[in-house]
C-alpha cells in the first residue's frame, strides 16, 4: 500500500477549504433528471452536460475533486480533449464511482445492499492507470418501521470496508459513503441514533479490513429530521446534532468528512455546512467539507435545459453554488451571497 500517496491525496481533497463535486450519476439516474426537464436521454446529451460542467470557468477555485461515472471518465470534449485532461489542467483530482448500485437485500424487506465487489480489483487498476486518484461507493440505509436491521447495517458496512481496502491496495483514496436517507417521518433524534449506529458499524469493519484511516474520506449524510417529520430543525440544531454524532463515532485520524446533500436545496445544504464550521471548525479534528451532487448541479441543470444557448448561465450558476460551499467551509457563507450571485 502506498501510504504516502493515499494520505497526500486524501489531504488534497479537503485542503484549502475546497470540496468535491459528485457528477457521477449513473446513466439511469442522469436520464431520470433529464426526463423531468425534457432533455433528450442519450449519450450525446449526457456528454454535452458533463462537458460544460468540467469546463466551467473558475471551478478549480472551490472544487478539489470531481467524482465521475464509468461512461464519463472515458468521454471527451467535442474537440477531442479527454475530460480527465480538462479536470487535471484545472487542478481538479479525478475520482470514480465504482459501486454498481444499491439492490434489494435478500431476506430484508425494505432494505438495500450495495453491489460491485466482484471484479473490483481489476476495475480499480484500470481507473488508476487512467488517472483517477480516488473512488466512491454508496451504501443506502433506510429508516422505517423496525429498520434498519442490525444485519442490514453490518452487511453494508462490511461491503464498504471490502471496497475501501481494495481501493487503498490500488492507490485510490476510498470515499466511504453510508447514506441514511431523508425519506420518512422520523425525528432528528432518530436520525442521530441511526447515523451513529451506522458509522459505528462502518468503522468497526474498516478496522477489521485494515483500512488506513489517514488515506480515506468519509461521505455521510447530515443528521436531519425525516422529510415528513412535523418537527423540522433549525440550521443550528442540525449542525449540533451532526457534529455530536461524528465526535462519538469518527476517529481523529480521518482527514475529512465530506457531506452528501441527499436532496436538500442548495441554499440549505450551504447554510447547514456553514453553521457546522462557524460553531465547530476550530474544535474538531477533521475537515467539515462537501461532496454534493444535487446541491451543486440541480439549479444549473434547470437553467441549461439541454440548450447550448444556456450553457454560460448554467456554468455561472454551478460555479456560484460551488463558491457558496467553499465559503461555508470557512464559516463565511451568508444569505446575501444568494442575492448578489457572487
Ligand atoms: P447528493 O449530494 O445529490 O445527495 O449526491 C451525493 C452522492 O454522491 C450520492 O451518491
Amino acid at each position: 500500500m502506498n501510504e504516502l500517496l493515499l494520505s497526500d491525496t486524501a489531504k488534497a481533497l479537503v485542503d484549502d477549504d475546497k470540496g468535491l463535486l459528485a457528477m457521477d450519476e449513473s446513466t439511469p439516474t442522469c436520464n431520470k433528471r433529464f426526463a423531468k426537464l425534457g432533455i433528450p436521454q442519450d449519450e450525446e446529451a449526457r456528454r454535452a452536460y458533463r462537458e460544460w460542467i468540467v469546463t466551467t470557468p473558475g471551478l478549480g477555485e472551490s472544487i478539489s475533486g470531481a467524482i465521475l461515472y464509468d461512461e464519463t471518465i472515458r468521454q471527451q470534449k467535442k474537440d477531442g480533449t479527454p475530460f480527465l485532461k480538462v479536470l487535471t489542467d484545472a487542478g481538479i483530482i479525478p475520482g470514480i464511482k465504482v459501486d454498481t448500485g444499491a439492490k434489494d437485500m435478500a431476506g430484508h424487506p425494505g432494505e438495500k445492499i450495495t453491489e460491485g465487489l466482484d471484479g473490483l480489483r481489476d476495475r480499480l487498476k484500470e481507473y488508476f492507470q487512467m488517472g483517477a486518484r480516488f473512488a466512491k461507493w454508496r451504501a443506502v440505509i433506510v429508516i422505517g418501521d423496525g429498520l434498519p436491521s442490525r444485519s442490514g447495517l453490518e452487511a453494508n458496512a462490511h461491503a464498504l470496508a471490502r471496497y475501501a481496502a481494495l481501493c487503498q491496495e490500488a492507490g485510490l483514496v476510498p470515499v466511504v459513503e453510508p447514506e441514511v436517507l431523508m425519506e420518512g417521518d422520523h425525528t432528528l433524534g432518530c436520525c442521530l441514533k441511526v447515523t451513529e449506529e451506522a458509522l459505528r458499524n462502518v468503522f468497526i469493519q474498516l478496522n477489521c479490513q485494515r483500512v488506513m484511516l489517514e488515506g480515506m474520506i468519509l461521505k455521510p449524510n447530515m443528521v436531519l429530521p425525516g422529510l415528513g417529520c412535523p418537527q423540522q430543525a433549525s440550521v443550528e440544531e442540525v449542525a449540533d446534532a451532526t457534529v455530536q454524532c461524528f465526535l462519538r463515532t469518527v476517529p481523529a485520524a480521518v482527514p475529512g468528512i465530506a457531506f452528501l446533500s441527499g436532496g436538500q436545496s442548495g441554499e440549505l445544504a450551504s447554510a447547514r455546512l456553514n453553521a457546522m464550521n462557524v460553531r465547530f471548525k476550530s474544535r474538531v479534528p477533521w475537515a467539515l467539507a462537501f461532496s454534493f451532487a444535487r446541491a451543486i448541479q440541480q439549479p444549473a441543470l434547470e437553467i441549461w435545459q439541454g440548450k447550448e444557448a444556456n450553457v454560460s448561465a448554467a456554468q455561472k450558476a454551478l460555479n456560484h453554488r460551488a463558491q457558496c460551499n467553499r465559503a461555508a467551509r470557512r464559516g463565511e457563507y451568508t444569505a446575501a451571497m444568494e442575492k448578489t450571485g457572487s
